[in-house]
């Protein structure tokens, strides 16, 4: 599978977290040229270190919730000379990153609007404008393709039992706006068909990120192959996607779950 992303030039939103730093690592090896973009921060910072000095790789401070940097960047990249062909929604908002780590996070009954509001701004409304930037500056002047990333949270129900007595939950304005970027693809796919252009959405299953063997043994056993992922196994599905080898495929929903929702 050596080299299967040359030619791309692959723009990733939130790629300094776990699985956004998976695919640039990744995508560098297969070829491609690789736009990093996060919030400014640690994570940011680790990723410049990881590919100082790599030709193939940028990397742009960008808040995707913020409509003005949306709008600009883009305008950014192509004017420093790089046209990206394939476009990563991967940014998202957890209940970790919007309480703060360590916090728990609130029952549903309490859950604020501020905090509801804040998760589609950065999961919903922000691939949003990251697609509506993609079709003002980009659709139909070359060939190209949008991934969106949803969750095995999207279209399944959350079970909840297993987050009893756990440091997090998981909490529903994620699990809402995952199913609602799947609905971006679908409404995306026809209408840029004619004009060279495709979208798919891939949704990962539950990823391995140092969670405690008791947390593994409950998620374990809604999965058919009886443990989570690991984010190598993630990016697999994310390189073929970013490839001329799903060329053919746009409005697809892509679960790379270990089987969870085949059940
Ligand atoms: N890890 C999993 O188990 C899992 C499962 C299903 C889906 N996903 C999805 O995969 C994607 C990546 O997840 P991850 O596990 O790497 O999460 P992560 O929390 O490690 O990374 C998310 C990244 O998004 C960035 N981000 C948050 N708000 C932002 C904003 N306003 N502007 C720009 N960047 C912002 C963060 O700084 C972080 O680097 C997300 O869309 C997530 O919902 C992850």
């Amino acid at each position: 599978m050596a080299e299967q992303l040359q030619g791309r030039t692959v723009f990733i939103t939130g790629s300094g977290g776990v699985l956004g730093s998976t695919y640039v690592r990744r995508m560098l090896d297969e070829g491609a040229r690789v736009i990093g973009s996060d919030l400014p921060g640690h994570r940011a910072e680790a990723l410049k270190e990881a590919h100082a000095g790599n030709e193939n790789f940028r990397f742009y401070e960008l808040d995707v919730s913020e409509e003005d940097q949306v709008v600009e960047i883009f305008k950014r990249i192509l004017a420093d000379g790089w046209e990206p062909n394939v476009v990563l929604n991967n940014a998202a908002i957890t209940g970790e990153l919007l309480m703060g780590a360590g916090k728990g996070f609130p029952d549903f009954a309490d859950l604020e609007v501020k905090d509801w509001e804040k998760t589609m701004r950065t999961n919903l409304t922000a691939p949003f404008m990251v697609a509506r930037q993609m079709d003002r500056d980009i659709v139909g002047k070359y060939p190209c393709t949008l991934i969106n990333v949803a969750s095995m949270y999207a279209l399944n129900g959350a079970h909840h039992r297993i987050y009893d007595g756990m440091p997090f939950k998981n909490f529903s304005a994620y699990g809402v706006s995952k199913a609602g970027i799947h609905g971006l693809t679908l409404w995306l796919a026809g209408y840029w068909a004619d004009r060279g252009a495709t979208v798919n959405t891939i949704a990962p299953g539950a990823v391995f990120n140092g969670h405690s063997d008791e947390f593994q043994r409950r998620v374990g056993e809604l999965i058919m192959l009886n443990r989570m992922a690991k984010p190598d196994e993630i990016a697999d599905a994310m390189l073929f996607l970013a490839s001329k080898a799903a060329g053919y495929m746009t409005g697809q929903l892509v679960n790379v779950d270990g089987g969870f929702s085949g059940w």
